[in-house]
């Protein structure tokens, strides 16, 4: 009996997914069909699929082509599917020429031509609403959201507002974004999404301004320094009905919800402390501390909770400028230290004990693919890990792109209350002095 293996997406299934399945099973007796589960496609930045797993699983099936479906679930799972199933051929659509001539060793590769005219990205593009979005910038920096916002399907940045014109123009040579508004509320009528990218002074304004014209919004944090002002926002974007999302994209990625996931359900027993350090990575930004605070209070909320019993803040300014601060918080079963360097330099590092385990996360861990988990007794780390390209934009546009297909305007990345407390949080440590 002659086995055959192909794999593939199958998404929105469509005329040539079906020609192609079909040579495939006339080219031998048995045709077994890998389909990508959704992590793997998430892992490697395919974003824009739209059908469930079981509905693609289920198209296939459909055809009536097949007699085993499996699922594609890692990087490197070919070579094991053809010595575990004992494969033969391994046919694929010719666009991959080439890009399996190593399998060669393993079984025949035959590339089938693909049904010309035909794919399941038109597909997409053709059937599912677009998402425009405009950028209100005062730097020539888009936080890679251009690209980013690519990979999402029926997103992208078509517009964008800066008050400084030789910001705006330098922004649009260096991006290459469809349109430039000097005018603000032109810009806003014209995008779908809008995204708050400035200094913390003027981030209320724009936000409030956006949310009134009934769009939705994309901040970087925080909003502001007054909670009174956030919680004005966010009663404003219940009203008009639209999504008030935070630029905090660690929430959003894979890796991080792990973490959660183990301190928040005990797998590392009752946490201790909770020791956390930042500091700005990019010489060429202006005053970070308060961006760079935000990301490091997150976590500590989520992880330890929002009821300290007492905070006490050690702070360094020159001027006005906060060059280093170290924060302090007591709560009934641990503590948290988190430091935070804007002039002063320490390292990124993230630690949290509890009684059955340390997390540790090195380097940029609010960007991290890894943590270590280190048990007591056991000589080896344990290694979490996720793969993806880019600072994770794309995962925080798939959200919102989720949220707007489910019709709900509430993040369940970053939970209002918290994105309170940290507002509550900067302003004590901003009226702290030296
Ligand atoms: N295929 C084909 N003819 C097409 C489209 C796809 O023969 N017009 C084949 C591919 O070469 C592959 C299989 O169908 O062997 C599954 O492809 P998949 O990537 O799922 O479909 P695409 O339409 O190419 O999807 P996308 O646009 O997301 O890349």
């Amino acid at each position: 009996m002659k086995k055959i293996i192909t794999y593939g997406t199958f998404d929105l299934f469509h005329k040539g997914h079906y020609n192609i399945l079909k040579r495939a099973k006339e080219y031998g007796d048995y045709l077994i069909v890998g389909v990508t589960g959704e992590n793997y496609d998430i892992g490697r930045g395919k974003l824009s699929v739209h059908d469930t797993l079981a509905t693609r699983i289920e198209n296939v099936k459909n055809t009536g082509l097949v007699d085993e479906i499996i699922v594609e679930e890692y990087l490197g799972q070919k070579i094991g599917d053809i010595i575990k199933y004992d494969i033969d051929a391994f046919v694929i659509g010719d666009d991959w020429v080439g890009k399996f001539d190593h399998l060669s060793r393993y079984c025949n590769m035959v590339y089938l031509e693909r049904t010309k005219g035909i794919s399941s990205t038109q597909l997409r593009e053709e059937t599912f609403e677009n998402y425009d979005i405009g950028i209100i910038t005062d730097e020539i920096d888009d936080n890679e959201l251009v690209k980013e916002a690519k990979l999402v399907n029926g997103f992208q940045v078509k517009n964008v507002f800066s008050d400084d014109k030789k910001i705006l123009d330098a922004f649009q040579e260096r991006y290459n974004v469809e349109n430039e508004f000097e005018n603000l509320n032109e810009m806003i009528e014209q995008s779908d999404i809008v995204y708050i990218h400035c200094a913390i002074e003027k981030r209320f304004n724009y936000i409030r301004k956006v949310l009134n014209a009934g769009k939705h919004v994309i901040y970087d944090s925080p909003a502001t320094f007054k909670s009174n002002e956030l919680e004005e926002l966010i009663n404003l974007a219940k009203e008009k009905n639209v999504i008030l999302m935070e630029n905090i994209k660690m929430v959003h990625i894979y890796v991080f919800n792990q973490l959660l996931w183990m301190t928040q359900g005990g797998l590392i027993g009752d946490i201790l402390s909770f020791n956390c350090s930042i500091s700005k990575d990019d010489e060429n930004r202006s005053n970070l501390f308060y961006d760079l605070s935000a990301l490091t209070l997150l976590p500590m909320l989520k992880i330890m909770g929002q009821d300290y019993e007492n905070a006490d803040f050690k702070v360094t300014k020159e001027g006005d400028e906060i060059e280093f601060a170290s924060m302090n918080f007591v709560y009934p079963n641990g503590r948290a230290v988190i430091n935070v360097g804007n002039v002063v330099r320490v390292d990124n590092q993230l630690e949290i004990i509890g009684t059955k385990g340390t997390i540790r996360m090195r380097g940029n861990w609010w960007r991290s693919k890894n943590f270590s988990l280190h048990k007591p007794g056991e000589v080896d780390a344990e290694l979490y890990n996720t793969n993806f390209e880019g600072n994770g934009f794309k995962y925080l546009i798939k959200a919102m792109s989720t949220m707007l297909k489910n019709n709900r305007i509430e993040s369940m990345g970053v939970f209002e209350d918290e994105s309170i407390k940290i507002v509550e949080i900067l302003e004590k440590v901003k009226n702290t002095q030296n």
